[in-house]
Parts: C-alpha cells; structure tokens; sequence
C-alpha cells in the first residue's frame, strides 16, 4: 500500500508488505497451538525426547516444516532447555524430574514464512523461586513488545527488559539476541535484550523480528557444552526464556505467535 514497503533499511532489516502479516499470522498460530498442546507432555519421568517426538509429528501433520531439523546440522524439531540450561537445549532420553522448569522452542515454517516462539512449562510442582524467575521473565518479554511503537528504536525495547530484569535483582542473558525473521529464519538485525533508550535501528512498520530474552537468577555468563549446541549458564543458576515473533504496525505491534488457548503463561 505505501511504496515504501518491500524494501530493506540501511540497517539491512526487511520492510514486509501488509499482505505478508497474513502468512506470519498462519506461522505462528500453527507454533503457538503446538505450544499449546504440549503442557500435558511435561510431567515428572517424561523425556524431552519424547516430547520432541511430538511436536516433530504434529508440525507435519499441519502440512508445516520445522526450521530447526537441518537448521546448521541439528536435528530436532525443539529445542528443549531443562533448568540451567539457558537455550538450544538438545531433547533426549534424560527424564524431567518433580520440579525441573523446561523452555520449548518451535520454529515452523508454513508457506515459506516463520513462526518462532518459545515458553516454560514445569513438570509436577512449581517452587517459589522458580516461580519468580518465570514470572519476571514473561513480564520482561511483555514489557519489551510494549516497547514496540513507531518512532521508537530497538535499543528502547533492549532498556525496558534490562531495566525491569536488573530491578528484580537477576540478570539478562547477553550471548544470545532475538532476530528479524520473515522468509528467513535468522535475519538482521539483532534484538538485544539489553541497551540504553534511544539507540539502535528505528522501528518502522513493517519489520518482523522476535524478542526472546533469556533471565538468570544468578550471573548473565553463559558457556556451550563439548555438544555445540547446549547454553548453560556458568554459575548454573537457574535460568528461563519466553519468545514471541512480532511485526510493526502502524499503532504498534502485531504478536504472531499468541496463544489460541490463552495458555502463554505458565501459570495459566
Ligand atoms: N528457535 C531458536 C531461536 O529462537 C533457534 C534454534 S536453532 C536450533 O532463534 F538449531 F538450535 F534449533
Ligand atoms: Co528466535
Ligand atoms: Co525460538
């Protein structure tokens, strides 16, 4: 509609067409129903390979392609990251244990486009202070989309999640960032979950990208394990992550990925 779409910034970040809303709205609510579906998977003596197994068959039985099998030489449909494990957790035969706070990220793609997101999920009874570190992990990820206005820059949405994380006393992960996506899986820019107000590329209508910040309650240094893939965090605190694929609009922002079942929260 306005010829200003369909371009790429000097930043190198995309501008998608109003149309291309559609396909990221159908991406993403396939990702969000499977997350929906796998709560009743996570209980005590449950393997994540298991649930990986489910989720691998319910994206193609929804006609989808997960982005993650072949994605780099992994070869699961989730990434599964069980207590201090930070992200790009691998699933296995390792059973969930009474306790074990788990994250589950899904990235389909249906008709060439995207949908990534992630949530934590608990197997039998939730502690205090896991709770916590959940809760303000959400709410971190909800204050950095509210971030997402135009006029406003990426390092406004990297300041509001820091800001909040830091006043409750634990920490942002710096290792990893959210990511444009589209019709790509990783793309400009990086969406850092820390920053100062005012800096970074502006956003414009159109972008699409995820926010996905990773919350420790100890120390923000994260190590790979020998296997390449698995983040931990150094101190091994406990550490969680919620993620969301959004675009810009004009009045603010459209979340692709929201819960069809309203089950985002873990404490639904
Ligand atoms: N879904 C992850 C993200 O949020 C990426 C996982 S890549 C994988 O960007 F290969 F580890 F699956
Ligand atoms: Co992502
Ligand atoms: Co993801």
């Amino acid at each position: 509609m306005n010829d200003h779409k369909g371009r790429v910034t000097r930043d190198g970040i995309r501008i998608y067409e109003d149309a291309d809303f559609a396909g990221m709205h159908v991406a993403g609510k396939a990702t969000a129903q499977i997350l929906d579906e796998v709560a009743e998977l996570v209980f005590p003596g449950q393997t994540t390979g298991a649930i990986d197994k489910y989720i691998e068959d319910r994206v193609s039985e929804m006609g989808a392609t997960s982005a993650t099998i072949g994605y780099r030489g992994y070869k699961h449909a989730s990434c599964i990251s069980v207590n201090h494990v930070v992200c790009h957790g691998i699933p296995g035969d390792k059973k969930l244990k009474d306790g074990d706070i788990i994250n589950i990220d899904v990235t389909v793609i249906i008709d060439g486009w995207f949908g990534d997101s992630s949530r934590m999920y608990v197997a039998g009874k939730l502690s205090r202070k896991s709770e916590r570190l959940i809760q303000v992990t959400h709410d971190s990820l909800m204050k950095g989309i509210e971030a997402v206005k135009l006029g406003n820059t990426f390092g406004d949405i990297g300041h509001a999640i820091q800001s909040y994380v830091e006043a409750q006393r634990m920490s942002v992960v710096r290792d990893f960032c959210g990511h444009g996506l589209g019709r790509v899986f990783h793309s400009p820019p990086n969406v850092l979950h820390y920053g100062r107000p005012g800096t970074g590329a502006v956003l414009e209508e159109g972008m699409f990208f995820t926010i996905e910040p990773m919350v420790n309650l100890g120390r923000a240094e994260t190590k790979v394990l020998a296997d390449e893939w698995t983040a931990v965090t150094r101190d091994k605190s406990l550490s969680a992550q919620f993620e969301h694929s959004i675009g810009v609009t004009s009045d603010g922002f459209e979340i692709f990925t929201l819960s069809p079942a309203d089950k985002f929260h873990p404490t639904y």
